[in-house]
């Protein structure tokens, strides 16, 4: 067992975080003396500590003893560890209204994925519930393994989003809201700010007031804002609402840059069909509440037939199409 190579791939996960050595050691409950010598080669974690240390960084115990990620693991073990969010029989009513019935979805690292269906469907009730913004009635949701019925401030604090309109405060400018964003998460470093708005594109206009910026502007202030706490799933309701062709290539390239190159999940909803086939890896269909289909976008690609006609075919009988991946 390789002790410097481990020792740098937590050093580097750390810094990926923004953490220092003395929270990562309040979080695993050590001491930073112990963080301090795996990262130099010294000595490595126990076993409990290793399992803390894959769930705080979601990475698996065998990629911390390799000190490396295992970027084919989706392919080789589908069924574990790279698992980012997983929704298991979730259900949900407004009143005595179901909206939502028994939905089953995992996302992986890395995977963009995109939520379809028809107004009404539940896309947003979905994702609010995932974020905690309502409450189900019945299942379970786990983010990075962290069950946000137990555990919610770890599961929260690996998520970014963006629902309806992002949350931005008006009369100051673009760069204060990000300074807030700092603030509010503990994060300390904040040459982040930098990196997200050069990445969204909005540093001509970072330093004006935010109630100044057009509605793509504020968008990508959004964006800005959810990904300043580095997170490992981005979740984006209709995001493309109110950008220019300009903003929604932007978008595109931005999304596959994280996913490709941060390794981060995403899941949108959104009704630009085209651009969902352009962008996402996966299609889930949800009608009535019901998740109806969930499947790579290779197999449409194989078909050479388009997303709308795929979704219109699949969205038009329920009953012959209803699909539940009871797992
Ligand atoms: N807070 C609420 N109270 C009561 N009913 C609600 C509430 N929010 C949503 N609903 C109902 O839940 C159903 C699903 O709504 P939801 O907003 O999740 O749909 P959607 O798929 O996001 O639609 P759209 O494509 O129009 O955004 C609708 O019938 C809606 O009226
Ligand atoms: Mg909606």
């Amino acid at each position: 067992m390789d002790y410097e190579k481990i020792g740098t791939f937590i050093l580097n996960l750390r810094k990926e975080k923004n953490m220092t050595q003395q929270e990562l050691a309040d979080k695993l409950h050590v001491t930073d003396k112990a963080v301090s010598k795996w990262e130099t080669g010294r000595g490595i974690p126990d076993i409990q500590t290793l399992k803390d240390l894959g769930k705080e960084f979601c990475v698996t115990e065998k990629e911390l003893l390799n000190g490396e990620r295992d970027f084919k693991k989706k392919e080789t073990d589908p069924n574990h560890h790279s698992i980012v969010l997983d929704v298991h029989n979730l259900s949900k009513s407004f009143g005595k209204r179901k909206i939502l019935s028994n939905v089953n979805l995992k996302i992986y690292e890395g995977d963009i994925v995109g939520l379809i269906g028809p107004n009404g469907a539940g896309k947003t009730t979905l994702i609010k519930t995932i974020l905690s913004l309502y409450k189900a009635d019945t299942g379970t949701i786990k983010i990075c393994n962290y069950l946000i019925d137990n555990e919610l401030e770890n599961a929260l604090s690996k998520v970014g989003s963006i629902v309806e309109n992002p949350d931005l405060y008006q009369n100051i400018s673009g760069w204060k809201n990000l300074q807030i964003v700092c603030l509010t998460n503990h994060i300390k470093d904040t040459s982040i700010i930098n990196s997200v708005v050069k990445l969204v594109g909005l540093e001509d206009r970072i330093k004006d007031n935010v109630k100044s910026y057009s509605l793509g502007m504020k968008q990508r202030l959004g964006l800005a804002a959810a990904l300043i706490r580095k997170p490992k799933i981005l979740i984006l309701d209709e995001p493309t609402n109110g950008l220019d062709p300009y903003g929604i290539k932007d978008l595109r390239k931005i999304l596959k840059y994280l996913s490709e190159k941060e390794n981060m999940s995403i899941l949108i909803s959104s009704h630009i069909l085209a651009e969902v086939e352009n962008i996402c890896d996966r299609i889930i269909i949800i009608k009535e509440g019901k998740l109806l289909s969930n499947f790579g976008i290779e197999e449409i690609k194989n078909k050479h037939i388009s997303l709308e006609d795929e979704f219109l075919r699949r969205t038009k009988n329920v009953e012959e199409n209803l699909y539940n991946e009871n797992n």
